[in-house]
C-alpha cells in the first residue's frame, strides 16, 4: 500500500484527498493516515491541508525500497528489489540469493557494507549514507567468454546513470573504472558462478561515491566523489533507477551480438586511456605501450615500441597511467 500512495503522489500535481485514496486502495482513512506518517518520517515532505488532502512537497534524497521501485522505468532489471540497512557485500547478498533460486534482474542495495570488496581482493569502502552500493544478478544462456565484458557494458551504463541524474560527464579508465577530475567516482565489481561450460549466474556489483565528503587516507589522492565533483547533493535511488534503465538499454545492445561491435565506438570515446601511454601489469610481466582503445571483444589494445600490438583481456591486467591513476 506504501508503493502504491507513494506513487499517486508522485503523479499528482495538485493535493490528493484522502477519501480519494481509500476508496482507489480500499481501505480506511486511518490506515491512509498511518501510512502518510510513516513516509514523513522516512524523510518524504508530505503537505496535509484539511479539506484537500495530501500534496508531496520533495522527496530529498529518501533511499529505501519504495522510493526506488518508484522511479524505476525497466522491464526486467531491478524486477525483485531487496534494500538493506547493512549487509557484508551487496555482490555477496545477490550470490545468495541467486543460490537460493533468486530470478535474473533481482537487484541488491544497501545503505552500509561493513565487508564491501573492491576488484583484485581489495576492500571498497562503503559507509553509511554517502554512496550507491548495489548489486544485480543476471543469468545469461552465452557462453562464460562472453561475460569478461559485462563489466564494460556496466561501466557504459554507470557513466549515462552519471550523466543523466548530475549532469556530469565521467570518463572511463579501462576496463570499468569512472573517472572525473583524475579521481575514481566508480568501480564496478563482476563475479560469476559456473557450471563445466555454462554460466550459472553473474553479479554485477557498483559502487558509486555519490554524497561521499571525505575519503579514508589510502584513497584520498586518488578517489572523488559525484557531490564533491558537481557541488550539489546526489538523489541516490534516482541513481539506481538511472543505472538499471541504462543497463537495460546497453545490455540489450551486447545482446544482439555478444560483443562490443555495437557499443564499442561509444565506449572508446569515453575511454579516457585512449591513445595515452599505459602500463599493462601482466601476470607474466609489466611492460608499457599506447593505449588504442577496445575491440570489439572489448579488449585494450595495446601497441608497445616494437609495433606489435598486444589485445589486453579485463581480469587478466592492471592498467595504469604512466604518470598516475589514470
Ligand atoms: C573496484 O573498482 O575495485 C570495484 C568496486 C566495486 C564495489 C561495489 S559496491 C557494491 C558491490 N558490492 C561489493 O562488495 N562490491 C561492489
Amino acid at each position: 500500500m506504501k508503493d502504491k500512495i507513494l506513487a499517486y503522489l508522485k503523479a499528482s500535481q495538485d493535493h490528493v484527498s484522502g477519501q480519494e485514496l481509500c476508496e482507489r486502495l480500499g481501505v480506511s482513512r486511518t490506515a491512509v493516515w498511518k501510512v502518510i506518517r510513516q513516509l514523513q518520517e522516512e524523510g518524504y515532505q508530505i503537505e496535509a491541508v484539511r479539506n484537500r488532502g495530501y500534496r508531496l512537497v520533495a522527496s530529498g534524497d529518501v533511499y529505501n525500497d519504495s522510493e526506488i521501485r518508484s522511479l524505476l522505468k525497466t522491464r526486467q532489471a531491478g524486477c525483485s528489489l531487496v534494500f538493506l540497512d547493512e549487509v557484508d557485500s551487496t555482490n555477496n547478498e545477490v550470490k545468495r540469493l541467486a543460490e537460493h533460486g533468486a530470478p535474473e534482474g533481482t537487484l541488491v542495495v544497501a545503505e552500509l557494507q561493513n565487508a564491501g570488496k573492491g576488484r583484485r581482493g581489495r576492500s571498497w569502502v562503503s559507509p553509511r549514507g554517502s554512496g550507491v552500493w548495489m548489486s544485480f544478478l543476471l543469468r545469461p544462456e552465452f557462453e562464460p567468454y562472453h561475460a569478461s565484458m559485462l563489466t564494460l557494458v556496466a561501466a557504459m551504463a554507470v557513466e549515462e546513470a552519471i550523466r543523466v541524474t548530475c549532469g556530469l560527464e565521467c570518463g572511463i579508465k579501462w576496463p570499468n573504472d569512472l573517472v572525473s577530475d583524475g579521481r575514481k567516482v566508480s568501480g564496478i565489481l563482476t563475479e560469476m558462478s559456473t557450471d563445466v561450460d555454462s554460466i550459472q549466474y553473474v553479479v554485477v556489483g557498483i559502487g558509486i561515491n555519490a554524497n561521499t565528503d571525505a575519503f579514508p587516507e589510502e584513497i584520498r589522492d586518488t578517489a572523488t566523489s559525484l557531490r564533491l565533483c558537481t557541488g550539489k547533493p546526489v538523489n541516490r535511488a534516482a541513481l539506481v533507477a538511472a543505472v538499471m534503465e541504462a543497463w537495460e538499454h546497453y545490455y540489450q545492445q551486447f545482446l544482439e551480438t555478444l560483443d562490443f561491435r555495437i557499443l564499442k565506438d561509444a565506449y572508446n570515446q569515453r575511454l579516457l586511456n585512449r591513445g595515452r601511454e599505459v602500463r599493462v601489469l601482466a601476470p607474466k610481466g609489466a611492460y608499457t605501450g599506447i593505449s588504442h582503445g577496445i575491440n570489439d571483444a572489448g579488449e585494450l589494445m595495446v601497441e608497445t615500441a616494437d609495433g606489435q600490438v598486444n589485445s589486453v583481456m579485463s581480469g587478466e591486467v592492471s592498467v595504469r597511467g604512466i604518470y598516475g591513476y589514470v
